[in-house]
């Protein structure tokens, strides 16, 4: 099938890539025109495992294209993907002149029927927006559907899960684009949920939601554990083989970041209100998010008494593993605290430095998790990679000036690092000395 995707960010350029492998005709549309230079030139704007060779691969055998010509990317496309930013506006709503400007620009350059379906993360109605923009500018009158179609990639496995999702949600109230992306989806064995188009909107801000809650509600738990002297992970545990609760998301920390989560949290709770429902539960989840990066610096203050003047090494600065993101990071908030407090900070991620250096100011930034360990006061790690789990700790110990591990994601057994010598403070389990 012939797809144009509107928006070559991090939906667009997986979703493209992804449908491109699945044998359809792609081209990706963004106004960046130095981004499109370097995708032409195989060179990725961000870090996606699997996603440089899925696209070398489709540019390759001409199943892929890059360009800024939105005009004929649509034209010569029946099926268009709107992937197009929702950054947050300072009221937390979702801005959506992105969508807008892309919904009217199809229809001023559509010359046939279109299946113009919505990607991006859309508050509840903007199919009808669409709908609306797209009759006002459609020159040629041409028939055309719009289709709800929620993303439910995760960073860092964004291929993977493209490929094997949970669950395909299509809101529409056409049979015809039903049966058009129905057929598109045919190669990947998943559930397909079809619905109305603002049952599929709710379906994706619900989700966000509800798993954003979930990190939130064990975070909680985390707190009440370090109070009475219980571990979270052996909760976790015994709550999560309850097949109604589940294992995963459970995992308690610094909370959650990234550009979906806090965002689309936010954003749900607006829409919730302009509808005339006030959302406490995700609100209350949004507020014990924040509180988590703050109670970590806390502890960081606590176990130095002071950390004005102190070296603080620091592993990990992306969101989440497998990603260089660093939007809403809880390393973010966190570094920027201890700096005010009079910190000085080391930081290493495998990476997230080159975006890091252009948000966080004044670090010295490091080549190895031994190099961010070198005369320590304490050393914590804010994102649980797989480096971070394997470090020889005996080097890490004879680098550091004082043997403290603060850890913001519980990678390591207290036990087994007191073995080695660390004083360790974690979330939610018994500090050891
Ligand atoms: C999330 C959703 O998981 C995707 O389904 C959705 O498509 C995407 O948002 C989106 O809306 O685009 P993502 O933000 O990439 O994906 O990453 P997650 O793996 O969901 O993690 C989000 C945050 O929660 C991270 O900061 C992670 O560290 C944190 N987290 C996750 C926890 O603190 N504890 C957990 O148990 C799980």
């Amino acid at each position: 099938m012939k797809i144009a995707v509107a928006g070559a960010g991090y939906v667009g350029l997986v979703t493209g890539t992804c449908f491109a492998e699945l044998g359809n005709d792609v081209t990706c549309v963004d106004i960046d025109e130095e981004k499109i230079a370097k995708l032409n030139n195989n060179i990725m704007p961000i870090y996606e495992p699997g996603l440089e060779e899925l696209v070398f691969k489709n540019r390759k055998n001409k199943r892929l294209k890059f360009t800024t010509d939105l005009k004929s990317a649509i034209k010569d496309s029946e099926i268009i993907f709107i992937c197009v930013g929702t950054p947050p506006k300072e009221n937390g709503e979702a801005d959506l002149s992105y969508v807008e400007n892309a919904a009217r620009a199809i229809a001023e350059a559509m010359d046939s029927y279109k299946v113009v379906v919505e990607k991006s993360t859309v508050p509840v109605k903007t199919g009808d927006k669409v709908a609306e923009s797209i009759r006002n500018y459609n020159r040629h009158k041409c028939d055309f559907d719009v289709v709800s179609n929620p993303e439910f990639l995760r960073e860092g496995s964004a291929v993977h899960d493209f490929m094997s999702p949970d669950r395909i949600v299509i809101g529409t109230e056409s049979e015809k684009a039903r049966q058009i992306m129905k057929e598109l989806y045919s190669p990947l064995k998943a559930p397909i949920i079809f619905t109305d188009i603002k049952s599929a909107e709710i379906i994706k801000h619900a989700s966000n939601s509800f798993l954003a809650a979930k990190i939130s509600f064990i975070n909680a738990i985390a707190n009440i554990c370090e109070l009475a002297g219980a571990d979270v992970e052996r909760v976790a545990e015994g709550m999560g083989l309850d097949k109604r609760i589940g294992r995963s998301f459970l995992n308690a920390g610094i909370g959650y970041g990234g550009f979906c989560f806090p965002k689309d949290a936010e954003a749900f709770i607006r829409i919730s209100e302009k509808l005339g429902y006030d959302f406490k539960l995700l609100k209350a989840a949004q507020e014990i998010n924040k509180d988590q990066r703050k109670s970590f610096v806390k502890k960081i203050n606590k176990a130095l008494l002071d950390v004005k003047g102190r070296t603080i090494g620091v592993l990990g600065l992306s969101f989440k593993p497998n990603t260089d993101d660093i939007r809403f990071a809880p390393s973010v908030d966190i570094i920027m605290e201890l700096q005010k407090e009079g910190a000085k900070i080391k930081a290493y991620d495998p990476k997230a430095m080159d975006k890091a250096r252009q948000i966080l100011k004044n670090i010295e930034y490091c080549n190895s998790p031994y190099d961010a360990a070198k005369n320590a006061d304490a050393l914590l790690i804010i994102t649980e990679w797989d480096e971070f789990k394997q470090l020889d700790l005996k080097r890490i110990k004879s680098a550091v000036k004082r043997p403290l591990i603060i850890d913001g994601r519980n990678i390591y057994n207290p036990d087994d690092i007191k073995k080695h010598g660390f004083s360790y403070i974690s979330i939610g389990r018994k500090d050891v000395d």
